[in-house]
């Protein structure tokens, strides 16, 4: 593997694969001195022309943690602003040498585009609407932590997928590794088109909640609509909103993902976001682990170049 443009055109085994890894790197982090030298002498960089927090700052940190070197770029500080082009800003920076780019970016299919302008390594860390494939090993990963696998579970993925990257990447993920997926959502934030998506659709929360081990909800994605999909916040929350009273729905072992930024209130009730069943902050905890993982197979096993 050179690049990790996407999860669509992964096999199974791929993904079982980095999760394997991933225990390795899980092992590393509780240490001490969480920190191995796989990947001294090696150089990466971030390109990020969407805000982050949580991709931004765990790639640095599994970075970091490899003992490779970083060139901190922020698009915002940057001659972007003088008008610079995206190729030449991707030359510019592949010229002073660096092994991996990390790159989020509005536009789907840009991570792609930059593998013809570079020899380096490319990571798409979320391309507009189309992928988000760390976010999604590190859903599986925390699934299987917390279930055992994937294999073999429903999962319901709810809310805006019409906007979301994550859904994509996580409806590939989780079906290639065996699970089934639904997908609940007011058709006004469902994509035009499912065909060729592995999942099924609801309407109707409350009737998918009892059958389901997972349910992962997404941001409403206020900043890309540009036209009302939902009456009002009060109405979606109302209809497809995780409160209290909801969650009770759901079986003994069944868990709470989101991959945040969260809107507390809106897609989940703020006390919900803290009960134990959630585990959005071992996601977050497990993104280190996985972007090692993605790290050290891109860039550790394939020599210099
Ligand atoms: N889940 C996720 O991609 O979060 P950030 O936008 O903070 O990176």
């Amino acid at each position: 593997m050179k690049h990790l443009l996407g999860i669509e055109g992964l096999e199974g085994d791929d993904i079982e694969h980095l999760l394997e890894l991933t225990d390795t790197f899980v092992e590393v982090s509780r240490r001490r001195l969480p920190k191995v030298p796989a990947l001294q002498g090696r150089t990466v960089t971030w390109l990020f022309y969407e805000d982050s927090t949580r991709t931004r700052l765990s790639f640095e940190q599994a970075a970091k943690r490899l003992s490779a070197d970083t060139l901190s770029f922020s698009v915002s500080a940057s001659s972007v602003n003088k008008g610079e082009s995206l190729r030449d800003t991707v030359e510019t920076i592949e010229a002073m040498g660096v092994d991996a780019i990390v790159v989020r970016h509005r536009s789907a299919g840009v991570p792609h585009q930059i593998t013809r302008w570079v020899s380096g390594s490319v990571i798409n860390a979320g391309d507009g609407w189309h992928e988000h494939p760390t976010q999604a090993l590190l859903d599986c990963y925390t699934i299987r932590e917390h279930l055992g696998g994937v294999d073999g579970l429903r999962i319901a993925v709810v809310g805006d997928v019409k906007h979301s990257r994550v859904a994509r990447s996580d409806a590939w993920a989780f079906t290639k590794l065996g699970a089934e997926v639904t997908l609940v959502a007011p058709p006004t934030l469902l994509p035009p088109s499912l065909h060729g998506w592995p999942v099924a659709v609801s309407h109707d929360i409350d009737a998918v909640l009892p059958e389901v081990d997972v349910v992962y909800l997404l941001r409403m994605q206020r900043e890309r609509m540009t036209e009302a999909l939902v009456p009002s916040l009060r109405e979606y929350t109302a209809r497809y909103g995780l409160t209290r009273s909801r969650v009770d729905l759901l079986g003994d072992k069944a868990i709470v993902m989101h991959p945040g930024p969260m809107n507390r209130g809106v897609e989940i009730a703020a006390d919900v976001a803290d009960l134990p069943r959630s585990v959005v902050t071992d996601q977050v905890r497990n993104g280190v682990a996985v972007r090692m993982a993605v790290l050290f197979e891109l860039l550790g096993s394939g020599g210099e170049r």
